[in-house]
């Protein structure tokens, strides 16, 4: 045990084997992940229980190890790479994001100021701003890596509570005697909304839902009447988060007029651009950032659509330095490595340890070039709506939305007709909560067969089948085989 040989890392020798079998490995669950079920038949427990629950007290060989791996973890795995996984937006991992993640693994940086690894602060610098320039911001807007659009979103809010009662960070909301402030979204936006209003001390209740037009878009008119009746009751609008590809649907709220509002009320502008905002990248889709040189904050999610794998999410503040004004503090201990007169990640966020998110997103950037990108996504646009028109083919389903982007919401009408483009609503109620069943059921029946995975979701409080297309191993045939299944299923049942 305390033999000095034993200290120490594993033989270079030995670790160079290794290295290789897991070269092997990888290449081999790539190559064959369209055998693999795509979701586990396991009960809930069935991991906890084919794993010992006492920590190892010796070591064991990695052959050991990754046979367990084979045998107990990638059995029980949803695997989200799978060209049948049609859920949520399809995110992908690829095999240069792959190569990415294994060149940072040895590198093991901590990216906490440019002088803890000056490669990792200007990569992410550089990177961050190819982004920006993809999707046509303009150069007064800087960017930080989060891991999540959810973490970027507090960020942004926590600059506009700062903005608007100022000295918030010193005294806290109470101390610097803030309103209560409120935070616009739309019914469909996502509830990273509401965990930041929680984490900051706005108040879950204080983010405010606007109802959104037929096609799932936030309607300004209403916005406008929700503010106007919150100053009169002596609530401050804060912010408005409008979204670019929400959660559901893909919906795209109105910028443009969403941002004459928040300039008229003085209330910052957060565009969720989490999943839509990569789309950018296409020639065709240009129009969508009308407006967004408006904003005050952008986040997009490479990790949703542009085919960086979880995760890597960037904020993007007009004049980054807002930001920084609100997190930066240098304790003691970190003095002598923030000397210098250059970019400190921790000083834009409340992370201090920073990993080397860059390097992935920079591999995958240059594999594929922006052109190799777009015609990827254009193929998944492609791939969506061929999906729609089989949907319109048959009577006995109905499209829930209008396609957007890689996004399909359809629901099994049976030979109920109803509903239509804008969200099924017609026929009486009773039909239609057993048709939420039947939809509902068509979803979980599909999972459970480990054929291919969908999601399913509420529009105007019906249930809808939902897929996403977004990655990379699916093809057309992947789809029709996902599009009969469907159609099996509902009629078996
Ligand atoms: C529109 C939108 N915004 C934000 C998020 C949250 O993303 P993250 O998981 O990066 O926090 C999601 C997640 O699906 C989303 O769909």
């Amino acid at each position: 045990m305390n033999d000095p040989q034993s200290l120490g890392d594993t033989s270079p020798e030995e670790f160079r084997r290794q290295l290789h079998e897991l070269a092997d490995w990888i290449a081999d669950f790539r190559q064959h992940i369209g055998s693999l079920r795509v979701a586990p038949n396991d009960k809930p427990g069935a991991i906890l229980a084919a794993l010992p629950a006492e920590p190892p007290e010796e070591g064991e060989p990695f052959e050991e190890i990754l046979g367990d791996v084979d045998r107990v973890i990638v059995p029980g795995m949803v695997h989200w790479s799978h060209p049948m996984f049609l859920g949520y937006f399809g995110w992908t991992t690829t095999a240069p994001a792959i190569l990415g993640e294994i060149i940072t693994a040895p590198l093991n940086v901590n990216a906490m100021t440019w002088r803890t690894c000056p490669a990792a602060t200007e990569l992410e610098t550089v990177v961050v701003d190819w982004i920006r320039q993809w999707v046509h911001l303009p150069q007064e807007f800087g960017g930080v890596v989060y891991d999540t659009a959810s973490v970027g979103v507090m960020h942004a809010l926590a600059v506009a509570r700062e903005e608007a009662a100022p000295s918030t960070r010193k005294r806290g909301l109470v101390g610097a005697g803030a309103p209560v402030f409120r935070i616009y979204v739309s019914e469909q936006a996502h509830s990273s909304a509401e965990k930041a209003a929680i984490a900051l001390g706005l108040g879950e209740e204080n983010v405010q839902r606007v109802p959104t037009d037929a096609q799932f878009r936030m309607d300004p008119s209403v916005l406008r009447e929700m503010i106007t009746r919150d100053v009169r009751d002596n609530f401050r609008p804060l912010a408005v988060i409008a979204t670019v590809g929400t959660t559901s649907t893909a919906s795209v709220d109105p910028v443009p007029e969403i941002s004459k509002i928040c300039r008229e009320n003085k209330m910052w502008l957060h565009i969720d651009g989490a999943y839509g905002a990569g789309f950018s990248i296409l020639p065709e889709n240009k129009s969508l950032t009308v407006g967004w040189s408006e904003a005050d904050s952008i986040v997009v999610n490479p990790h949703k659509s542009l085919f960086v794998p979880l995760d890597f999410s960037v904020l993007y503040v007009r004049d980054l330095d807002r930001l920084r004004r609100v997190f930066t503090l240098v304790p003691e201990y970190l003095r002598g490595d923030t000397v210098e007169a250059q970019k400190n990640y921790m000083d834009y966020g409340i992370q201090l340890g920073r990993r080397f998110r860059a390097l992935k997103a920079w591999v995958i950037f240059r594999s594929f070039g922006r052109e190799g990108m777009a015609a990827r996504l254009r193929e998944h646009v492609r791939l969506a709506n061929l999906f729609a028109n089989w949907i319109k083919d048959d009577a006995r389903f109905k499209l829930a939305a209008s396609v957007s982007l890689g996004v399909v919401c359809f629901r099994f009408v049976g030979s109920v007709t109803g509903g239509g483009d804008a969200g099924p609503r017609s026929a009486p109620s009773a039909t239609e909560d057993k048709l939420d069943q039947l939809n509902s059921e068509i979803v979980e029946k599909i999972n459970a067969s480990g054929r291919a995975y969908l999601t399913q979701t509420k529009l105007r409080a019906r249930t809808v089948m939902r897929i996403g297309l977004g990655n990379v191993l699916t093809t057309e045939d992947h789809l029709r085989k996902a599009w009969e299944m469907i159609r099996e299923t509902a009629e078996a049942l």
